[in-house]
């Protein structure tokens, strides 16, 4: 189904040739800033702050993005004095300007006028005014006022010279993405009637006959409301799917509004591993540059492994193209339990890392610590500690950093591995009545990509149907839902030479959350060479033991150069799940000794066409997870060059073959690598090896 035939109004003359290709235009510099909320502040700290702003080498601030109440104080009157000065100022001092529509704060008049806009939760309670991101998508009066402040501010500002890039509302999904107001049930309703065509086909997809839930007509259809018990899983998937869409709606109205007038690049601040809600593989192609937010989870001591798998994933949004990270943190934030501050030299390592890994514009929230209102305990660029401080001393030094690797630009991070992460899948799977609770697809997902990142394996993300032509080895950690083209797409990968990977519990149900005839698992059994006749999940806390076949050692995998200590005779240790599997042409690389499934396949491997598939039928952490992906990457013949611990290592090359290495060292200590070129930000020249002091980050242009 298209999104096309979602999108009811397309504004008028939207005309414009839009900057899709186009990065940033401008200078050629690394973008470098922060969101700027000057509204909170005196002119004369404005005039502080562009000083300031220079000082650092900062080029682009985003503003106006709470500023729809002084913009528009009453509806329909229109006052940009504010604004008018602000990017004059700016603009003054070379500061470029990515100008925000304040659509995701609407103004106190907008609630008491159209109080219908407010979202309704799940359990039938509207939301109050006074936070942000409060609206039901599917309003007609938001969905008016949102268009009319956009084009507005598009009609005004669009030849304003600070003006680079556009940047609509904010982080779409966040905190709202399902609404359960009358609006949204009878967008929900139209948007069914595009997808089936006909109630007769609703009932079937979404298997009706089962509690005898059959409808007349699609105005019987009702949001998933809070019920008795579990309802309709189809039902709640699709509503899912539809609450993405009906946000994109909003989006892409804003957008076309900007464009009738504007030719600057259109972006919107994505979530991309954080925000569960939104499906971007659908909203990436809608956006001229990708760009995200990401906010470390402080209570976590890989938070550090967890940017670099968002940052991968924003990159592969961006079809491997240069993104923008729009938001991070200079050091604690304020909305986690226990708000973590960044340890020295943390901050710089943090923006290198998203550098490392495509970006090529690097901004925080925000650039002057707020007195007031619920972010006063938030980090900045500038805190209240001011200037004489050691999170400015490193703004300014990180200013320098970037001004000393602009030759970074535009050029592309490769990856011959790639993780398959489908949010239709997660939203399916994340339904009630599941076989165990244990079973978690983000954990899954995550214990794969932190192997991979421990062996210094640059991954991409991709959408099961992409083309993965180009990969050598694709994990599928957790795809419990695949419809025929994805699990089509990932057969022909394997025939045509590919190495895939399959965790516990995937290809169980279609893209309606059916179960396709027959055994599971269902569109993965012919690939993968077997049939699963009985899930057999453990009890919380058990484990069961996994050895490896002792006619693996004939098997056609060579070990991994990585971890050749892995003693093949070592049992692994399986928690969470296992299957009653039986073999239909895969080979059996590791048996359960233990538990339900004792005697059975834990770990197989089907030689189909010029690939193979492997299986893997339990949860397994730490080393023993290494050894299975590391068995699996050498079936696929990639070369893992483990970095020392702690070291991580990206590179970057450009169009005409010249390559950067970029190093963090996320160790206590210093850590020596081996290297030949130049450092971009000493000039000094690396032969043989170059040493990363603790905590630090370097970027070679390799010779
Ligand atoms: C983001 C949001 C910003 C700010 C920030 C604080 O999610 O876009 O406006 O609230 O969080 O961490």
């Amino acid at each position: 189904m298209s999104v096309d035939a979602l999108t009811p109004v397309a504004a008028e003359g939207a005309a414009l040739t839009p900057a899709r290709s186009g990065w940033i235009p401008g200078t050629s510099a690394i973008r470098f800033g922060g969101d700027y909320n000057p509204e909170q502040w005196p002119r004369e700290i404005w005039l502080e702050d562009v000083a300031l702003m220079k000082e650092a080498g900062i080029n682009l601030v985003s503003v106006g993005i709470f500023s729809w109440a002084l913009l528009e104080p009453r509806e329909g009157e229109y006052d940009f004095a504010f604004l008018d000065d602000l990017l004059g100022l700016l603009h003054e001092n070379g500061i470029d300007v990515d100008l925000g529509t304040p659509t995701a704060a609407p103004p106190a008049w907008f609630y008491r006028t159209y109080p219908d806009a407010r979202p309704v939760t799940r359990d039938g309670l509207p939301l109050g005014f006074g936070s942000r991101g409060i609206m039901s998508p599917s309003s007609s009066d938001y969905r008016r006022a949102a268009t009319a402040i956009a084009d507005r501010l598009a009609r005004r500002y669009a030849d304003h010279p600070a003006v680079v890039l556009w940047h609509v509302h904010n982080e779409y999904g966040a905190p709202v993405t399902e609404s359960y107001d009358d609006a949204s049930v009878a967008n929900f309703r139209r948007w069914l009637q595009t997808r089936y065509g006909s109630i007769a086909a609703l009932n079937a997809a979404w298997g009706t006959t089962f509690w005898g839930q059959i409808y007349a007509g699609f105005d019987e259809i009702d949001a998933p409301r809070q019920s008795a018990s579990v309802t309709n899983p189809a039902h709640r998937l699709d509503f899912a799917r539809f609450s993405s869409d009906a946000l994109l709606e909003c989006f892409r109205l804003e957008r076309d509004a900007i464009r009738a007038h504007a030719t600057q690049p259109i972006t919107t601040n994505f979530m991309a591993s954080t925000c569960p809600s939104v499906d971007l593989w659908r909203w990436a192609d809608e956006v001229d540059i990708v760009s995200n937010d990401h906010y470390l989870t402080a209570a976590r001591l890989d938070a550090h492994v967890m940017l670099a798998m968002d940052a991968d994933l924003t990159r592969s949004l961006a079809g491997g193209k240069p993104w923008i990270l729009m938001e991070h943190s200079t050091s604690a934030v304020n909305w986690q339990p226990r708000n973590i501050a960044k340890k020295p030299g943390e901050l710089a390592r943090n923006t290198v890392a998203h550098l490392a890994r495509g970006a090529d514009a690097v901004l925080f929230f925000q650039f002057r610590a707020s007195r007031f209102g619920a972010e006063k305990f938030h980090s900045a660029m500038l805190p209240h500690a001011g200037r004489d401080s050691r999170t400015w001393r490193e703004i300014t030094a990180l200013g320098g950093l970037l001004g000393a690797a602009e030759e970074l630009r535009d050029s592309r991070v490769r990856a011959e591995v790639a993780i398959v992460w489908s949010w239709e899948s997660f939203w399916a799977q994340d339904l009630e009545w599941r076989p165990s609770v244990d079973l978690s697809h983000r954990e899954r997902i995550e214990e794969t990509y932190r192997t991979l990142w421990e062996s210094g394996v640059t991954v991409d993300f991709v959408h099961p149907a992409a083309d993965l032509r180009g990969y050598r080895a694709v994990f599928a950690p957790a795809l419990y839902l695949i419809d025929e083209e994805g699990a089509d797409n990932l057969r022909a990968f394997v025939e045509n030479g590919g190495t895939l990977a399959v965790g516990s519990f995937s290809g169980i149900v279609d893209e309606n959350d059916a179960v396709p005839a027959g055994p599971h698992p269902g569109r993965l059994r012919d690939t993968l060479g077997l049939v699963i006749e009985e899930f057999l999940p453990l009890r919380e806390g058990h484990s069961a033991e996994v050895r490896w076949t002792a006619s693996d050692a004939a098997a056609p995998v060579t070990e991994a150069p990585r971890r050749a200590a892995h003693e093949d005779s070592a049992p692994l240790s399986a928690t969470v799940w296992a299957d009653d599997i039986v073999l239909q042409g895969a080979h059996a690389e590791a048996i359960f000794t233990t538990g339900p499934a004792s005697g059975g396949p834990a770990i197989t491997r089907n030689a189909l066409g010029a690939g193979s598939a492997w299986y893997i039928s339990a949860a397994f952490d730490g080393a023993d997870q290494s050894a299975i992906v590391d068995r699996v990457l050498a079936d696929a013949g990639v070369t893992v060059t483990t970095p020392a611990e702690g070291l991580e290592c990206v590179e970057r090359i450009g169009d005409d073959g010249a390559r950067w290495l970029i190093v963090l060292n996320h160790a206590e200590e210093p850590r020596e690598l081996a290297a030949a070129g130049v450092d971009l930000a000493t000039g000094e020249r690396v032969t043989g090896s170059a040493v990363v002091p603790a905590g630090g980050v370097r970027i070679l242009r390799v010779s």
